[in-house]
């Protein structure tokens, strides 16, 4: 096992913290100015990526010491055990091999004395097959109609990653397919999602690792009734549910048959878990071959962080950013700005996938941790985000760190709209890092008439400091490849800074006491007596909702 190294006691922590008070003020144009090679310094061209992360609050120094960081955090050993199938998962006593299931190696990889290989590729086959009949349309429904409708129910790991790729993919769905995703226990969700489908047509599948947890049940259960309202027999359940899971037994009773069940193991975390047979819905949604790809472009982005020196590797950088920002700026977010609409639940599905894994406040040592981990994660597609809460990235009081990610191409050219995104996503930029200066501000209200007097009480307000950093990362095209790669690069990301920070990112153990405590107050919900088992506010709330409901 890689060691457990307390990031705050290495040489390079204590020589970033130095090289913050010399650095943190200087501004970012002033950088570009004395220096006319930066922006090919500070950006990092990889097949169909460029990543550039020039405007950064960052010199050769700052970039030396994070890597330097890197190095003393044992950096390259804590990859090769990841991708070799050590149990770096110690709490849960799992190795962490989502890399394994878009690999297209057949070097014997094993855990607990078993090869993983094969057990991958024969679920990758069986769901190849499974997805292309049902293309064909040879998956027929109890009243002898092909299925065309797909309904995915999970939450979490189960639904985010899929969900979040089948909208990024939308211009690669197959025709005539429909896809639903239902993850909420609020019954809406489901009640909305049955509306619109044919029971006769549809295929649910139940996506749940565990095939325990309460809302993904609840919602499987529901969608059951109401199917064997219209098809009248248990025995119609085989041509209309699929389970994707770990937990046969459970799947069982709940009434699914395993022969439809797809199987994935204990070593995919949920978060991580959109490459295994979680991952059903995006198959039968953007075709097999499409689903490869995105395996395939995933693939490529492991190899790159697996070989590649960390000075050019595009997730060390990212991360070490990241870190660089988290730990020595203070600050406590990180804003994720999609320009492009089909990534519209794309800072959704980071927010687990970070703030779940790296949310820790104990460390590998199992001793408390004294400096900041993981950071909340939030945003929304540009231009809307323009529109919403820019102002505070611009002129709040927040130090945010952004990432604005775009494609060169569109999906859909339609006139000059592309131009204008585009546009706004490099004038965003530019303005985050340049801010307004007192003369420009100035000199615009004279340009527009303003007499002295009001241009001394209005140019305060309209002062940007600017130096708010942003990661540009510009793709060809959002293609299955490049997406499944971009997803790679944000996974990697969060590795890379769960291994500085020295916390387990692929467990999750503070859901539980929600999710315990929820099973508690469940049954005290029920009948009229009044409760008085939990604290005033706990009481006070259950008993309103008691003569309300
Ligand atoms: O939110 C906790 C969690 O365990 C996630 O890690 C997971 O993705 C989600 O619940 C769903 O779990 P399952 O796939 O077992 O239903």
């Amino acid at each position: 096992m890689f060691p457990k190294v307390n990031p705050a006691q290495t040489d390079a922590w204590a020589e970033l913290e130095k090289h913050y008070d010399e650095i943190s003020k200087e501004p970012m144009v002033d950088m570009f100015e004395n220096d006319p090679d930066r922006f090919k310094k500070y950006s990092i061209q990889w097949k169909d990526f460029l990543v550039d992360y020039s405007k950064n609050i960052i010199n050769e120094e700052t970039k030396a010491s994070l890597i330097k960081l890197a190095k003393e955090c044992q950096l390259k050993e804590a990859i090769e055990a990841m991708f070799t199938g050590e149990k770096i998962n110690e709490t849960e006593n799992r190795a962490v091999l989502h890399t394994a299931l878009r690999s297209n190696s057949s070097e014997p990889l094993k855990v607990d004395g078993e090869d993983v290989r094969p057990l991958i590729q024969t679920e990758l086959k069986k769901l190849e097959a499974f997805a292309n009949k049902f293309h064909a349309g040879e998956l027929k429904g109890y009243s002898g109609k092909s299925l065309n409708t797909i309904v995915n129910i999970g939450i979490g790991g189960s639904d985010l990653g899929p969900y979040m790729v089948t909208e990024a993919l939308k211009p690669y769905w197959v025709k005539g397919v429909k896809a639903h995703f239902v993850s909420n226990v609020d019954g809406s969700h489901l009640y909305q999602v049955l509306q619109e489908v044919n029971p006769e047509e549809t295929l649910f599948i139940v996506a749940s690792k565990t095939f325990t947890t309460q809302e993904t049940m609840t919602n499987a259960q529901s969608a059951k009734d109401w199917f064997l309202d219209s098809a009248k027999s248990e025995a119609e359940i085989a041509k209309h549910f699929i389970a994707l899971s770990t937990n046969q037994a459970a799947v069982e009773a709940f009434g699914i048959d395993s022969k439809n069940m797809f199987e994935f193991w204990d070593w995919v975390g949920g978060r991580y878990s959109l490459w295994s047979s979680i991952g059903a819905s995006i198959a039968l949604t953007i075709g097999f071959d499409n689903f490869k790809q995105l395996l395939d472009g995933a693939e490529a982005m492991d190899l790159h962080f697996r070989e590649t020196d960390f000075e050019e590797n595009l997730p060390v950088i990212m991360a070490m950013l990241g870190v660089w920002y988290n730990n020595f700026f203070g600050a406590e977010s990180h804003a994720i700005l999609p320009y492009d609409q089909y990534l519209h639940r794309f800072a959704s599905y980071l927010q687990q996938g970070d703030m779940e894994s790296n949310g820790k406040f104990i460390d590998r040592n199992g001793d408390p941790i004294a400096i900041q981990t993981g950071q909340i994660i939030w945003g929304e597609p540009g231009t809307n985000g323009q529109h919403a809460f820019y102002q505070l990235i611009h002129q709040g009081t927040k130090f945010i760190a952004s990432d604005f990610i775009a494609a060169a191409q569109s999906q859909n050219p339609v006139g000059d709209h592309h131009p204008k995104l585009l546009a706004n996503f490099f004038a965003q930029t530019e303005a985050l890092m340049k801010g307004k200066i007192e003369e420009q501000v100035v000199a615009e209200l004279m340009d527009a008439g303003k007499t002295e007097e009001e241009i001394d009480l209005l140019m305060p307000f309209k002062v940007f400091e600017g130096n708010q950093p942003t990661n540009s990362i510009l793709i060809k095209k959002i293609t299955p490849f490049n997406l499944g790669a971009l997803i790679a690069m944000y996974e990697h990301k969060i590795f890379v800074q769960g291994v500085i920070w020295n916390v387990f990112s692929f467990d999750q153990w503070g859901v539980e006491l929600g999710k315990q405590l929820a099973g508690g107050i469940l049954p005290e919900l029920e009948g009229d007596a009044p409760v008085d088992t939990h604290d005033a506010s706990t009481n006070g709330l259950i008993n309103q909702y008691k003569s309300w409901k």
